[in-house]
């Protein structure tokens, strides 16, 4: 599975990237509005950071802006994948910007027949939002289920890419059904790195290296 950093922020991405951690990075406008200093400069050094595909959103609602947005967007870098609405125009532009070799990102998917058709409309990735169902009392997990289980009869050779994840169950649930890519909020994998027992247990074998210390002062590692 493919791990996503959901964010404009660049010390998360520089940080994670160093780890090794990054496939890629979602952003959206929300995301963007966050961050201090010129949205256009963050994109740019995003897509330079970042060796995988990085999702930049259209904020244009009909076709002709999307095809001109996603275009501008591509500049970028040849890792720019266009995000867009699940919306029929957005459908439109997913199948025009693919078929010119532009890869899209279709966005704000919340059922299973929305992920279908973003998948015939030669999407590279769907987006279901997890997190979003979760929040108005619906089941998000079962949704990935769903598009699993429709993808999984045919090839379409779209990636399912989990977002609006919470916490690292979220995770841990959208590797097991064998989602393609999960996207995560920087607190999301920071939370995956920790266990007690690792902080208790790195505590104890630096506790009784200071004791060898004090009976050997010269002793060195
Ligand atoms: C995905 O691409 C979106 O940017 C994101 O996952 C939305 O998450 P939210 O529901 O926490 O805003």
């Amino acid at each position: 599975m493919k791990i996503f950093l959901d964010t404009a922020n660049l010390e998360s991405i520089k940080k994670f990237n160093d780890m090794g951690l990054l496939d890629g990075i979602t952003t959206n406008p929300s995301l963007l509005s966050k961050e201090k200093g010129n949205p256009k400069d963050a994109m740019e050094e995003i897509t330079k950071i970042i060796k995988g595909d990085v999702s930049l959103e259209v904020v244009s609602t009909e076709y002709s802006g999307m095809m001109e947005e996603g275009k501008r967007l591509r500049e970028y870098g040849d890792n720019v994948v266009v995000k867009v609405p699940m919306t029929p125009d957005g459908l439109k532009a997913c199948k025009s910007l693919s078929s010119e070799g532009i890869p899209v990102n279709v966005t704000l998917i919340f059922s299973p027949n929305q992920a279908l058709l973003a998948a015939k409309s030669g999407a590279k990735y769907v987006s279901p939002f997890i997190g979003r169902l979760d929040d108005i009392g619906e089941d998000g997990m079962h949704l990935i289920k769903e598009i699993k289980e429709i993808f999984s009869n045919y090839n379409f050779g779209t990636e399912i890419l989990v977002a609006s994840i919470r916490h690292p169950v979220h995770v841990i649930d959208a590797a097991k059904i064998g989602a393609d890519v999960v996207t995560l909020p920087p607190a999301v994998l920071d939370k995956m790195m920790k266990h007690p027992l690792t902080k208790i247990g790195l505590e104890n074998f630096l506790a009784d290296w200071e004791k060898l210390k004090a009976g050997n002062p010269d002793i060195k590692i």
